[in-house]
């Protein structure tokens, strides 16, 4: 069984999304994105998967849930459930789970870590929102904080959380 990650960009109020889309673009958070999943598979919801820009990630198997049977994506295998995606991944060292709302309150329980990118601004109409990170049971083990720049319209950071 391969190690279970969550990775997620998280405002205040722990909002991750609006309107099927997320709440902001902050460059540097896409390089991390790609940098932490690069060559690993990623589990995600058919949500996310249809408001990917460019459809499924390269370089990484992407794995989608969906509860309609003999659905088909490109690039992606659909999975039927958490169980299904996993079994496809049993020779993997770690998979990621990348969203959205739905597939994160699913799987937190079975993550050992969580990668946070904090995003320091709170987003009133925000409708998808991260589950609680309860610091009884997840510990901070790193943090690297970014101010805002012409690039990076909000201050942000890079946390990690492990399992206590
Ligand atoms: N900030 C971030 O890091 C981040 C990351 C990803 C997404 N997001 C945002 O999150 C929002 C989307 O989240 P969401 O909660 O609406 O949708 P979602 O979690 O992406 O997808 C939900 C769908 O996944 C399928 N699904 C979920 N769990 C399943 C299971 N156990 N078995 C089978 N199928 C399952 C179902 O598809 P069917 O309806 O086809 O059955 C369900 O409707 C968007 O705004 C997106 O931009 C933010």
């Amino acid at each position: 069984m391969p190690k279970i990650s969550l990775i997620a960009a998280v405002a205040e109020n722990l909002a991750i999304g609006r309107n099927k889309e997320l709440l902001c673009r902050l460059p540097n958070d896409m390089k991390h994105f790609k940098e932490m999943t690069l060559n690993h598979a990623v589990i995600m919801g058919r949500r996310t998967y249809e408001s990917l820009p460019n459809g499924a990630l390269v370089d990484r198997k992407n794995l989608v849930l969906t509860s309609v049977p003999e659905s088909f994506y490109d690039n992606a295998f659909a999975c039927y459930s958490i169980e299904d995606a996993l079994q496809l991944c049993e020779s993997e060292d770690e998979v990621f789970v990348i969203g959205g709302a739905m597939v994160y309150k699913e799987t937190i329980d079975m993550a050992t870590t969580l990668y946070i990118t904090e995003i320091h601004h709170k987003f009133d109409n925000a409708d998808s929102f991260f589950p609680e990170i309860d610091k009884n049971i997840w510990k901070e083990i790193s943090r690297q904080d970014f101010p805002a720049d012409n690039k990076h319209e909000y201050p942000y950071s890079f946390v990690t959380y492990i399992r206590k």
